[in-house]
């Protein structure tokens, strides 16, 4: 089925936007496209990302092939000393269905060395990380080698709270291979994009965690208002106070430090 991910600015692109803004500012980019992804390197225009308009499918599954193993260490760089290779960063968020960031999610990476070699002895090229408390994520790594059979791919395992695990793999625009091996989803394309001499990629993992019709990771505000708290997930309409005023939140999304109702005025409005 042809998907259409810029039928409408999506849910997820405008929170998305507030999340990419960091703590400092996140009523800047407010109304900014949520992310610069580009095309490939080759000029192939990429399959486009799963989208997370609401009511889009979660991100689909794919085998787990025979090189995971347990008990990777957690680490958000797969860098090493020496480690050959061209540096890969990449970034993204996880969301539930209701298109709201999750956070505390394990994400479980591994792959293939330079060479297309896995370490199945040790834990090089594997490591597992949670997602913040803004559902983002952040992998450095390197470029996975070519191995037979296969197009280029990364593996991960990723897992909410109390969630199923979802085992999928994520893939590279512009291989050559993605037209031959029977595994290759375009939905599962990351954006790559070069980046002073490294690739820098970024997908979004939409999982099955039902959010529908409010409350998503985090405590819900109490009914008629209560203090402003990090990690709470508003929705649209919640009233909070904060110092001595009272606010309306406007754009759901989870708290953090830097985003007071004073200091986001795209979130909170007084009142
Ligand atoms: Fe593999």
């Amino acid at each position: 089925m042809e998907r259409h991910p810029s039928r409408h600015p999506s849910r997820k692109a405008v929170l998305r936007a507030a999340l990419a803004a960091g703590v400092t500012a996140p009523a800047v980019l407010m109304g900014v496209p949520a992310l610069a992804r580009t095309v490939a390197p080759t000029g192939t225009a990429p399959e486009p990302t799963p989208a997370c308009d609401d009511g889009d499918d979660p991100t689909p599954p794919q085998m787990e092939g025979p090189y995971f193993k347990p008990n990777s260490p957690r680490r958000t760089s797969l860098l090493e000393p020496g480690t050959p290779g061209t540096r890969l960063t990449v970034t993204g968020y996880v969301f539930g269905l209701a298109c709201r960031p999750l956070s505390g999610v394990l994400l479980d990476f591994w792959q293939a060395d330079v060479n297309g070699a896995y370490d199945n002895a040790g834990f090089r090229f594997r490591g597992h990380q949670f997602t913040g408390a803004d559902g983002s994520f952040t992998l450095t790594t390197i470029v996975p080698g070519l191995y037979p059979g296969r197009t280029r791919h990364l593996h991960v395992k990723a897992q909410a709270p109390g969630r199923p695990v979802l085992t999928t793999q994520l893939y590279f625009p512009g291989e050559p291979r993605n037209n031959t091996d029977p595994l290759f989803d375009a939905r599962l394309l990351m954006t790559v994009r070069d980046a002073g001499g490294g690739s820098q990629a970024a997908f979004d993992f939409v999982l099955n965690v039902p959010q529908t019709p409010g409350p998503g990771p985090g405590p819900t505000p109490p009914p008629g208002g209560g203090g402003w708290a990090v990690g709470t997930a508003y929705r649209p309409g919640d009233r909070v106070t904060y110092g001595t005023g009272a606010y309306t939140c406007l754009q759901g999304h989870t708290a953090q430090p830097g985003w007071e109702p004073p200091k986001a005025p795209a979130l909170w409005r007084a009142g």
